[in-house]
C-alpha cells in the first residue's frame, strides 16, 4: 500500500524498491550518447537477446520507442494500420502523423483481440497512385485499452504471413509483453518473433521508474539511435535507469503472475467476466464512472475512468494480495 491509498490507476505508479534503488546507486555509468554507458549497453544487449532480435535501444518512454519503430517502418505519406484502441492510435497524441507524416487506418476489435481477417480487410498494399498504400501493421500485446488481452498466437502468425506476402512491415507494441509472456507461458522471443521492431516498457508491470527498449535489426536500431537523438531522447548517464531495468528483468518478471491473480480478485468483486481478465488490467462497467471513481478515492482507492461507462483497475508491484482483497471488499460495497 502506498501513502495509505491503493493506487489502481495504472501499473506505471510503482516506486522502486530498496533493492532496486541499491542497484541504481551502484550502477557504473558513462555518456550514453557516446555509447559509453556500460549498464545501458548491457541492458540493450540483454533485452535484444531475450526478444531474439539483433540489437536494442534504450528510450525514455514507450511512446518514443513506438514512434521510433513506426518512423523507421512507414515512409511519410504512407499508411499504418492498427487496432482502433491501440495505444499508438489513441494515446500518443497523433505523434505518428506529427513526427513522421504517417496516415493511420484502424480495424475494430472486441477487447483489442486480434483477428487476422479484420487486418486483411483494411490493409491495402501497393494501392497505386490514387489511394494511400499500407506499409506497416502495428499489433499491441498485451492490449491495454482492450483490458490486458493476450493476443492469440495463431492470429498473430496469420497477420505476419499476410504481411510477408505483401511486403508490409510489422511493429509490436509490447509495453506489457512481459505480462503476455507470464500469462501464456510463451517465451519472450517467440512473442517477439516475426516483427521488424518491438518496443517493451520497463516502467509498467516490471516496476522500473523509467525506460523502454526498442529492438530490431542492427541496421534498424542504428537508424533509430540517430532519430532518438534528433527527437531529443539522447540522454547521458542513463546507467542509473538501465540498472533499474536490469534489476527488474532479473527479479520482477515471474512475479507478474501475482498481479494477474490480484486482478482476478478485483474482477470477481465487480462481477467482471473472469474470462476477460487475462493479465493485470480490469475494466468494470459502472453507470456513473466519475461518481464511482470519486467514491473509491474517498475510501482510499484510486481508479481511472476510461470511457463513458467504464473504470479501469490495474494491478502492479505495489499492490499486495492483502491490498487487492481489501480493495475488492470496498469496491464491491460501492453503488455501481
Ligand atoms: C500499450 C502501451 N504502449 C505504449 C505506452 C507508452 O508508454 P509511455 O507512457 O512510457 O510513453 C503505454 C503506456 O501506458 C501503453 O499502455
Amino acid at each position: 500500500m502506498t501513502d495509505a491509498t491503493i493506487d489502481l490507476r495504472s501499473d506505471t505508479v510503482t516506486r522502486p524498491t530498496a533493492a532496486m534503488r541499491a542497484a541504481m546507486a551502484d550502477a557504473e555509468v558513462g555518456d550514453d550518447v557516446f555509447g559509453e554507458d556500460p549498464e545501458t549497453n548491457a541492458l540493450e544487449r540483454e533485452v535484444a537477446a531475450l526478444l531474439g532480435h539483433e540489437a536494442g535501444l534504450f528510450t525514455p518512454t514507450g511512446s518514443m520507442a513506438n514512434q521510433l519503430g513506426l518512423r523507421l517502418l512507414v515512409a511519410p505519406g504512407s499508411e499504418l494500420v492498427a487496432d482502433q484502441q491501440a495505444h499508438v492510435v489513441r494515446a500518443e497524441l497523433g505523434a505518428a502523423a506529427v513526427f513522421s507524416g504517417i496516415t493511420t487506418r484502424t480495424w475494430a476489435s472486441t477487447n483489442g483481440r486480434l483477428v487476422a481477417s479484420a487486418v486483411r480487410d483494411i490493409a491495402e498494399p501497393n494501392a497505386g497512385a490514387y489511394s494511400v498504400s499500407t506499409t506497416a501493421i502495428a499489433i499491441e500485446n498485451t492490449h491495454n485499452f482492450g483490458g490486458g488481452t493476450v493476443q492469440p498466437a495463431a492470429e498473430v502468425r496469420a497477420v505476419q504471413a499476410y504481411a510477408r506476402e505483401h511486403g508490409i512491415a510489422l511493429h509490436l507494441d509490447g509495453a506489457r509483453l512481459w505480462n503476455a509472456h507470464v500469462a501464456s507461458g510463451t517465451p519472450l522471443w517467440e512473442l517477439a518473433d516475426g516483427f521488424d521492431t518491438v518496443s517493451v516498457c520497463l516502467s509498467k508491470g516490471l516496476g522500473a521508474p523509467v525506460g523502454s527498449v526498442l529492438v530490431g535489426s542492427t541496421t534498424t536500431i542504428a537508424a533509430a539511435r540517430i532519430w532518438r537523438k534528433r527527437y531529443g531522447g539522447g540522454m547521458r548517464q542513463t546507467g542509473f535507469l538501465a540498472a533499474a531495468g536490469r534489476f527488474a528483468l532479473a527479479h520482477q518478471v515471474d512475479r507478474l503472475a501475482e498481479d494477474h491473480g490480484n486482478a482476478r480478485v478485483l474482477a470477481a468483486a465487480l462481477d467482471v467476466d473472469p474470462a476477460s481478465v487475462e493479465t493485470n488490467i480490469v475494466f468494470a462497467e459502472v453507470s456513473d464512472p466519475a461518481a464511482y471513481v470519486a467514491a473509491a478515492a474517498a475510501a482510499g482507492i484510486r481508479l481511472m475512468q476510461l470511457g463513458p461507462r467504464r473504470v479501469r483497475l490495474v494491478t502492479h508491484l505495489d499492490v499486495s494480495r492483502e491490498d487487492a482483497s481489501w480493495a475488492a471488499g470496498v469496491l464491491r460495497s460501492l453503488p455501481r
